[in-house]
């Protein structure tokens, strides 16, 4: 996989079709479909007569069984995990009417199916990159005495990586209580100071899937496929001098937190990520004592209540864990968002200002600027004109011909020959593959509409050229209007200081959310284009099998690579101010992000030709320097999520699911979840035109010196009028807490929404919220 169309196509199938589970084929019994759900108990209503919650939690799954268990098939069959931390309940393979049995039973909250997750990077995994680049000042803090842990729910990690080297670092922090567990080609010796824990989750992944084969697959936390080796790298990793992919993108690769712990929680496998795994994982994860938790994954889940990670997430969040999670790759189109519950951070993903430029020099000899990895004989692509060849028809339509699918190129055409090949359907690097095979020199992989002019670079197995939508319909126009079309090519290396930078990629998925307009998502945005990190030792850089080069560090994109970004600055805020809450963390790198790129203009779209939104970036690039030291911040407490949730037209059942473990009850403290103290201000006029005022609360906590007086600066809009009370907050003590509220009139209904900003002020800090203001069309 790799394109963003084929990202979208896997999520529907994601949300329509739950895991299957099939045990025979006897005609005699009519329900022999097995799924996995998850099952989750109330804790408190076990019957004394039990001596231990899972003697409970199983006696209740045994009594609802249609099927009587067959010979040698004992009951601890049927249950495959149990959580105790997070989420309380267990994960057990049952026909639909066992479930909807189960589902009536005292003391259990609430029954779902297992849903699988995707990973979030563009694909196929492999791109160009960029080191990561943020504050050496934040970098170069030490957090020795800090111990702060951060778990990744991912592919594995690959322990040999320069990345993990502990050599300096203080012993593991006492209060850890994860494990290192082993398996084939991971021992004890493979945890170290820097990887504190390592554990596998696999049950939910099995039932669905079958067995792993442990001849072809790691069933250990030895990562296989490279994703979970880089995204845990990008967090934590150790300072690695010289890392490069084949001379591109040369430099120090270093993780975010470089003092942080890493704990790998593989729940990924061959075949995918399923949620009970995923929860699992984030029950043990917590248990285990981790601060933050890095989640790169995600599925199209329609509901709060329905996604376990949502759920397992609200759990870490009450537990004081910071959870950052990948927004998705389904942009740019609207209401593409995954992991859009508040309590989560959501993190979309942008570009850097480092390329790897390559040109291509037509017959005419015009120049066409693109990026490529390519490394390899040189000299001979760029002395030497080669033949240009495009299946398409049409320059700005794609189409199947055009895409390079296998088994579409006849060698008696593009033999010897540079091949042109539209983006889209296939992973990029499979077309480089396809187009190799039919014998081709090379490729010109030209992008369509939607992806406009956003280069993602990748390490093809051939010599090939990314150009964007505008310079693609250029070369394709001169290729169907000269049959004697000619082109060498040319690989530039490195550049570093593009402009403008960063810009919003045009895979990141973007809002508004879909779930609840009043919350703002993305959260922010972060680099997740063309980053370089650890790679493993299993598999090439392009990720195809027929790949054998083998490297140390790889380059991807993806909202899988923004993720660990944000994950390692909160890593580090958690270092500095350990009192925080997952909240506070978010609010600092919310309200200091940027919104203007390196030419000083508003952030730009790659998808389009104008700035983005906050629904594309939500609060905007985050800025870690500025994030140690925010002002103010928008602290949340967990009750005051649970009363968000209690504006959710949830039913009680669907709202225990959350409140079961802490025994909430709806205070109904919200008027309105516009209200829930979130440090992005969605305001949504209703459908009812007589509606014209709408009022929000806020209330910010001094974390800047004890004496700051601040002054309030807003937007204005088009369609209302907007006023700030009080417009002055003049704090005199730390922690202080001070309210306002903001006010929108509006005069004109807008079809369309506004955007805009809050900025608190006082002389050192400026404390920004985003405000987008929403008309419903009336009915
Ligand atoms: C870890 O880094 C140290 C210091 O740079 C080096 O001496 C040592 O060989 C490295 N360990 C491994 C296993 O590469
Ligand atoms: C090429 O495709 C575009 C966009 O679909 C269409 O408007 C145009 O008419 C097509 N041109 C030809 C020559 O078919
Ligand atoms: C939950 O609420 C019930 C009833 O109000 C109470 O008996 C119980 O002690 C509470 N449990 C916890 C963990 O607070
Ligand atoms: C807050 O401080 C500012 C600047 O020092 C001052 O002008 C203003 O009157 C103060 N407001 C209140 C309500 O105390």
């Amino acid at each position: 996989m790799g394109e963003n169309s084929v990202v979208k196509w896997v999520f529907l199938i994601v949300i329509t079709n739950y895991v299957v589970f099939t045990i025979g084929f006897s005609s005699d019994f009519p329900i022999l479909t097995k799924n996995t759900y998850i099952i989750q108990m109330d804790k408190s209503a076990m019957p004394e007569s039990f001596s231990s919650h899972l003697d409970w939690y199983s006696s209740k799954v045994k009594s609802i069984l249609v099927e009587p268990e067959t010979e040698g098939d004992d009951d601890q069959d049927r249950i495959i995990y149990s959580y105790q931390n997070a989420f309380h309940g267990v994960a057990a393979r049952l026909s639909e009417e066992e479930a909807e049995r189960l589902e009536e039973e005292d003391g259990v909250v609430a029954v779902f199916p297992d849903t699988k997750y995707e990973l979030h990077t563009t694909r196929s995994p492999l791109f160009l990159g960029l080191e990561p680049e943020g504050s050496t000042s934040v970098w170069s803090e030490n957090l020795a005495d800090h111990d702060v842990i951060v778990g990744v729910l991912d592919t594995g990690i690959w322990p040999e990586s320069e990345s993990f080297n502990d050599t300096g670092m203080s012993p593991v922090p006492a209060h850890w209580k994860g494990a290192c567990e082993t398996g084939r080609a991971f021992q004890k010796h493979h945890c170290n100071r820097k990887i504190v824990g390592a554990r596998i989750f696999y049950h939910g992944y099995e039932a669905a899937s079958g067995k792993i084969n442990e001849q072809t697959e790691y069933k250990s936390p030895r990562d296989q496929d490279g994703h979970g080796t880089h995204t845990a790298a990008t967090v934590a990793g150790s300072p690695v001098r010289g890392a490069n992919l084949l001379g591109y993108a040369y430099g120090t690769a270093r993780g975010m937190a470089v003092g942080a712990r890493i704990a790998a929680y593989k729940v990924c496998w061959s075949g995918g990520c399923f949620s009970s795994d995923i929860l699992s994982a984030v029950d043990r994860a917590v248990a285990d004592g981790v601060n933050v938790l890095s989640i790169s994954l995600g599925g199209g889940v329609s509901s709060y209540y329905r996604d376990s990670l949502s759920i397992a997430a609200f759990g870490a969040m009450e537990m004081g864990v910071f959870v950052s999670c990948s927004a998705g790759n389904g942009g740019p189109d609207p209401l593409s968002l995954t992991n859009v519950s508040p309590w989560i951070t959501t993190v979309g993903a942008s570009t850097m200002d480092r390329d790897f430029p390559a040109t291509i020099k037509l017959g005419t000899g015009r120049i066409v600027s693109g990026v490529s990895l390519y490394k390899g004989r040189r000299s001979l692509l760029e002395k030497t004109e080669y033949a240009l060849v495009y299946m398409g028809t049409n320059s700005s339509n794609p189409e199947p011909s055009s895409l390079c699918l296998e088994g579409t190129l006849d060698p008696h055409v593009v033999s010897g020959k540079i091949v042109i090949c539209d983006r889209g359907i296939s992973p990029r690097v499979q077309k480089g593959q396809v187009v190799k095979d039919a014998g081709g020199v090379g490729m010109i992989l030209t992008n369509t509409a939607s992806n406009g002019e956003e280069l993602v670079a990748d390490c093809h197995l051939l010599p090939a050229v990314a150009v964007g939508e505008i310079e693609g319909k250029l070369i394709k126009h001169y290729v169907l209007t000269n049959p004697k079309a000619t082109a060498t090519l040319a690989f530039l290396g490195t550049r570093l200081g593009i402009k403008p930078s960063p810009v919003v990629a045009a895979f990141s998925s973007r809002g508004p959310n879909f779930l609840t307009l009043e919350i703002l998502k993305p959260d922010v945005v972060a680099p997740g284009v063309n980053i370089l990190a650890s790679w493993t030792g299993e598999i090439g850089p392009s990720s195809l099998p027929t790949d054998s080069r083998r490297v140390k560090f790889n380059i991807l994109s993806g909202t899988s690579m923004s993720c660990p970004h944000v994950s390692g600055i909160a890593a580090l805020l958690k270092a500095r101010h350990p009192e925080w809450s997952p909240a506070a963390i978010k609010s600092a790198l919310m309200t200091t992000a940027y919104v203007h790129d390196n030419t000083h203009k508003p952030l730009r779209d790659a998808s389009a030709s104008t700035s983005s939104s906050p629904f594309d970036h939500g609060a905007g690039h985050i800025n870690p320097v500025k994030a140690l030291d925010p002002g103010l911040v928008y602290d949340i407490e967990a009750q005051d999520y649970f009363e968000f949730l209690c504006t959710q037209n949830l039913t009680p059942m669907q709202l225990r699911i959350f409140g079961k473990y802490s025994n909430r009850t709806c205070k109904h403290s919200l008027a309105s979840p516009g209200d829930l103290n979130y440090p992005a201000i969605s305001v949504v006029f209703p459908e009812k035109t007589s509606v014209t005022t709408m009022t929000l609360h806020r209330t910010v906590t001094n974390v800047g010196p004890s004496v700051s007086n601040y002054h309030a600066v807003v937007s204005q809009f088009k369609g209302c009028a907007v006023t700030v009370e009080p417009t002055a907050l003049n704090f005199t003590g730390k922690h202080q807490k001070l309210s306002y509220k903001i006010t929108f009139k509006t005069n004109s209904r807008q079809t369309i929404p506004e955007f805009g900003g809050l900025i608190w002020k006082d002389a050192v800090h400026k404390v920004r919220s985003p405000i987008v203001v929403t008309w419903l069309l009336p009915l």
